[in-house]
């Protein structure tokens, strides 16, 4: 047997470490919180293990849970206490993601993200204002245009509470362009966006939609969220976003589309963002639960995965439970 390669030689205690490629820290992390403005107390989310919805007057000591296992980061989702279709209650200088945001700020440190969608806002369940027909004919779903408007107005609200970062995940055609200018115009040029770049249409997103009540009432995001098929295009929408302003660029879900990270790290030389989404949250838990699997083993896996595809930062449901255990 002729051979003199032995990778082995470097896998051994001591070594292993030091030699390791990728890692994981809780500085990368970014842990989505659930403010509910209808609740008057925690509501465990159940397609979401240890997870929950929590009041306003609860955020803060939400944040703080999150703080203590060393994220220093949350994304804000919002379920508000009434619903239309414009979704008014996103942009409300009231707003449950603009009290939270307020009173997050005040008393934290941590860096506070805002969401920046209509679909937990409007009534009908979609990313935006309808076309009139849109409830009789599905070809017809979100305008465009008129929705970009909301948007602006949302992302100002939000930076004017305090919010650190905008990130919007409507996946409306200039969406960055239209916040940039709204944010920059109000004084806010210091806030920067975080892109939902390339999010797909995805059917992994089903416990959130439980969790965040945001589900369409008729149809589905097709017509505005990426085609899973598609990878070029991913590049494609993750250059439009960084010539329109974003600062950070992000994939959506994150597992099924590691090879969209790696394309989206080597084509642009902003910092990349994945959210390894409530799907990909809710089955390791569901295996787990079964004894199928361990599942502090394939969380830390996982993330260690979406970071040598390219990641930089992660949006995960696991970011307290992997901090801690790091
Ligand atoms: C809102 C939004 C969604 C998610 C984040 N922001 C739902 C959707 O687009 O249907 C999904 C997050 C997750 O599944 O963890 N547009």
């Amino acid at each position: 047997m002729e051979f003199t390669e032995r990778p082995r030689r470097l896998r051994g205690d001591g070594v292993r470490e030091m030699v390791s490629e990728t890692s994981v820290s809780a500085s990368d992390l970014i842990a989505p919180v659930f403010v509910d403005a209808t609740a008057d107390e925690r509501v465990p989310i159940e397609s979401m293990p240890g997870h929950e919805r929590v009041p306003v007057e609860e955020s803060v000591a939400r944040v703080r849970e999150v703080m203590e296992t060393g994220v220093e980061a949350v994304m804000l989702f919002g379920i508000p206490e009434s619903k239309d279709p414009e979704g008014s209650r996103a942009y409300a200088e009231d707003g449950v993601v603009q009290r939270a945001t307020r009173r997050i700020t005040d008393r934290t440190d941590a860096y506070v993200i805002a969401d920046l969608c209509l679909c937990e806002y409007t009534d009908h369940g979609h990313c935006g204002v309808l076309e009139s027909d849109a409830a009789a004919d599905p070809e017809l779903t979100v305008r465009n245009d008129a929705t970009l408007e909301l948007y602006a107005k949302t992302a100002v609200s939000q930076a004017e509470a305090g919010a650190d970062m905008i990130a919007p995940s409507g996946m409306m055609d200039g969406q960055v362009a239209a916040i940039r200018e709204a944010l920059d115009g109000a004084g806010l040029a210091d806030v920067p966006i975080m892109a939902y770049a390339a999010k797909y249409a995805s059917a992994f997103y089903g416990p959130f939609r439980d969790a965040a009540d945001g589900a369409p009432a008729f149809g589905d995001r097709r017509h505005y969220q990426m085609d899973p098929a598609n990878r070029r295009e991913a590049k494609r929408e993750v250059r439009l976003d960084v010539e329109q302003g974003a600062d950070v660029v992000m994939v959506k879900p994150a597992l099924p589309y590691l090879d969209v990270v790696r394309d989206v790290r080597e084509s642009v030389d902003r910092p990349v963002a994945a959210y390894n989404v409530s799907g990909e949250y809710a089955m390791l838990h569901a295996a787990a639960e079964q004894g199928w699997l361990d599942l502090e083993a394939v969380a830390h896996e996982s993330l260690l995965s979406i970071k040598r595809a390219g990641a930089d930062l992660i949006l995960t449901y696991f970011a307290e439970d992997v901090a801690e255990l790091l």
